[in-house]
């Protein structure tokens, strides 16, 4: 099941994680989008349905959860796209806003790994993927995305060990800048650019395929981990500064 899957990251993961042979649940509130996206997995040869989920709304994922089973697939991996951005101080920040941002990017992921886990338990185990982002590695100074995203972080660890004696693994992909929808024309975007160390920004297909690692049987050893992808962006400048010219 890959949650904000119609697009960005999300999208590639869908296309990817199809290739691989996955039957795909595409859910998302772009109903248009994920429908299309089902339509050109499908016309390729592979396996997916979309379904209409507002991940913040609990009634979404019972209806999404029972529709899973009805359909007869395992459900053994999540994948967690979901998130909005928010780009202001804490003074810039309304009381509505900030829990917006939260609600949409920390309680969506609270509510899919409670959704989806009686469903791993039955096909004996799973992989729970949940995109997070470097903000939660550095600070960027987005008050409430940034603390979002380190919620996100503190709750992936948390179930990592709550259901580890299960065989459900729970690790969070931290990106760094990634050139998609959610940031495109925007006008930071050239400055973020010359500030990545690798001087480029990531694609969502490269996000997508460390997705893919998380979710097969060759990280059977990785569970509760950050795992960051961001062409050296977090790196504090004195350990980059350290190398510089050699
Ligand atoms: N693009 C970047 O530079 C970047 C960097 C770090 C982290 N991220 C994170 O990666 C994730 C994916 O972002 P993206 O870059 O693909 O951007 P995106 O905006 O294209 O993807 C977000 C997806 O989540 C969906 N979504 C939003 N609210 C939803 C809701 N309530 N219910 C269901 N679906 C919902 C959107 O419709 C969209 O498909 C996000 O969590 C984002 O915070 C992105």
């Amino acid at each position: 099941m890959n949650v904000g899957g119609a697009r960005g990251i999300g999208a590639a993961e869908s296309k990817l994680f199809a290739s691989e042979g996955a039957f795909v649940f595409v859910a998302d509130i772009l109903d248009d989008r994920g429908e299309e996206l089902v339509r050109q997995i499908v016309e390729s040869g592979g396996e997916a349905r979309y379904l209409h989920l507002d991940a913040r709304r609990e009634n979404d994922w019972i209806s999404a959860i029972r529709t899973i089973e009805e359909s007869k697939q395992k459900l053994n991996i999540l994948v967690n796209n979901v998130g909005i951005n928010d780009r202001n101080s804490i003074m810039g920040t309304s009381l509505a806003d900030w829990s917006n941002t939260m609600e949409s990017n920390a309680t969506t992921m609270f509510l899919g790994i409670r959704s989806v886990v009686p469903l791993m338990r039955k096909s004996g185990g799973g992989s729970i993927i949940n995109i997070g982002s470097t903000s939660s590695v550095t600070g960027t100074p987005y008050a409430a995305y940034s603390s979002s995203k380190w919620a996100m972080r503190g709750l992936g660890k948390i179930a990592a060990r709550e259901f580890v004696a299960e065989g459900i693994r729970v690790n969070t992909v931290c990106p760094g800048f990634i050139l998609n929808e959610f940031n495109e024309g925007q006008p930071y975007v050239e400055a973020l650019r010359k500030s990545v160390p690798m001087g480029r920004a990531g694609s969502s297909d490269e996000v997508a395929h460390l997705s893919l690692y998380l979710a097969s049987d060759e990280a059977a050893y990785v569970t509760g981990q950050d795992i960051v992808i961001d062409g050296a962006l977090s790196m504090p400048t004195y350990v980059l500064s350290t190398f510089a010219g050699k």
